[in-house]
């Protein structure tokens, strides 16, 4: 979908359809509207629309004015509107128009202006969910919204506001492309190839083969990969656009998880194929941030494997060691997403980073404490935490901070290694960070649990059924806090 900005009136503007977002009970008292427009809503009955939050109706227009229909979109209560509640009108909106095969729309700006915000939000959502996935479909989507023309004078804040969700829509797409895609075409060595793919001015990308990563003593996140027959691929890419120390962020790139010899029920199996998405999550936000040109410096390290059980597989009982020398008893080949990252936290360290991010869909434990709503976040860095936090609140990708006493510590105590892969059943949402804990050090770090909200069972107002691409939107915005509290 093309976006344009055009300084012309509303009643001027030739278009498919004109889309009107309308408070809640001052639909019918509007003096900013054409009063043929004003007159068509005076015949709409409460029944039909009141601008209750995301309420639509679609009505052709009067006949003096040129748009071909008005699309009035409910915002809900004056008081209550905000970024996130104009996102979710553009997503909601463009989602009928699309559906109801609409191709050129027109936005009026009159009453975000009046509520002080910027229709870049709406834009945002809108492009949020217009997303689609009909890669393995003989018959295509063919309805789309081709152009959306916003109705105000273009301005520079305007414009760079446009960028940035532009970028960050084009970022959760990609990533939500990647983790849509079944794990026979998502392999780590596809993975590879698209954080390659990436490559360009700003961003280098190395692929580790397994030879190397025995040489670096990557034996944790190495017997992840031995019952499959996928070669690992520890992807690691760069970022530079400032020349400061690093934030690295690590995403858990099980491309399909078994569970390994521990396998899993068979119910719902399938989905595993999303064990992928905090990696996709963090190629999303390498590519946002080189397309915004962003001045900071950031690494990406993607530890990818399968989790299968074969011949050669890691059986529950052995022990391995990771790159910083620590033992690891493996209790459990299921709790395989710590084991990855336990080396991706100790190669990251060679970076000497500013701080650590890791996203990853680690524990069914997640979604048993949040739901699908909700991140979980644990960390040794208030500021860090804290910034995550405003920006949860700002993305609406909510975060939740659990607690990481040093009690739990305790629940990791191996018998004959220096700690095992599983802290038992209580719990254990929290003992899997307490596990990343122990090799994230010293290094400020922040681990997100992504298992309850990569992927959502019911269309969102902007987010379609599917892999929701969540933590984009949340890290970008805590990279573009931090810059702004440093300038
Ligand atoms: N990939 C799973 C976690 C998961 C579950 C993600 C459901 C998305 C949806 C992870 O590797 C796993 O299997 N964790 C185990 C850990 C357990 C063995 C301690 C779990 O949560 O059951
Ligand atoms: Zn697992
Ligand atoms: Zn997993």
């Amino acid at each position: 979908m093309n976006i344009y900005t055009k300084n012309i009136r509303e009643n001027e503007c030739v278009c498919d359809a004109l889309i009107l977002p309308s408070v809640e009970g001052l639909s019918g008292k509007r003096k900013d509207l054409l009063a043929s427009v004003s007159a068509l809503l005076g015949k709409i009955s409460p029944s039909e629309f009141q601008g209750k939050k995301n309420e639509l109706l679609l009505v052709p227009s009067p006949a003096d004015i040129r748009p071909k229909r008005i699309l009035f979109v409910g915002l809900g209560k004056k008081e209550d509107i905000n970024p996130e509640g104009v996102r979710q009108a553009g997503g909601k909106a463009l989602a009928l128009l699309r559906n109801s095969g609409i191709s050129a729309v027109a936005l009026s700006t009159a009453t975000l202006s009046d509520l002080n915000m910027s229709p870049a939000y709406f834009v945002e959502g809108a492009l949020l969910g217009l997303y689609t996935y009909d890669r393995y479909k003989k018959e295509k989507e063919t309805k789309a919204v081709r152009a959306l023309t916003i109705l105000t004078q273009p301005t520079k804040a305007l414009g760079d506001h446009l960028k940035t969700v532009t970028a960050l829509a084009s970022g959760v797409s990609f990533a939500r492309d990647l983790v849509n895609a079944p794990s026979n075409d998502m392999t780590p060595s596809d993975m590879a190839r698209v954080a390659l793919s990436l490559k360009g001015k700003n961003i280098a990308v190395r692929v580790l083969e397994k030879k190397a990563c025995e040489r670096l003593g990557m034996g944790s996140y190495l017997s992840v990969s031995k019952g499959s027959a996928e070669p690992p691929k520890f992807i690691v890419l760069e970022y530079k656009g400032a020349r400061k120390a690093p934030v690295v962020l690590i995403g858990k790139s099980v491309t399909f998880d078994s569970g390994g010899i521990n396998i899993k029920p068979s119910d719902g199996l399938e989905k595993m194929k999303y064990d992928m998405a905090g990696g996709a999550a963090v190629l999303g936000i390498m590519k946002s941030a080189a397309s915004l040109n962003l001045p900071v410096s950031l690494v990406g390290i993607l530890p990818a494997t399968e989790n299968l059980p074969g011949g050669n597989a890691t059986r529950p009982g052995d022990i391995v060691r990771s790159i910083d020398g620590t033992t690891i008893e493996i209790i459990n080949t299921d709790a395989e997403g710590r084991l990855t990252l336990a080396d991706a936290l100790g190669y990251a360290k060679k970076y000497k980073p500013s701080a650590i991010i890791d996203i990853a869909t680690l524990t069914g434990a997640c979604s048993i404490a949040l739901g699908n709503e909700t991140v979980a976040m644990m960390g040794t860095d208030r500021g860090l935490i804290e910034t995550l936090r405003q920006s949860a609140d700002f993305t609406n990708e909510k975060v939740w901070e659990m607690p990481l006493y040093e009690e739990y510590r305790e629940y990791l105590k191996s018998d004959v290694a220096d700690i095992k892969n599983i802290g038992g059943k209580t719990g254990s949402l929290v003992t899997s960070a307490c596990f990343l804990k122990e090799f994230a050090g010293d290094t400020p770090w922040v681990h997100l649990d992504i298992a309850g909200t990569a992927w959502t069972e019911k269309d969102k107002p902007y987010t379609p059924k599917g892999a929701s691409g969540i933590g984009v939107r949340l890290i970008v915005d805590g990279i573009l806090r931090s810059l702004r509290r440093t300038s």
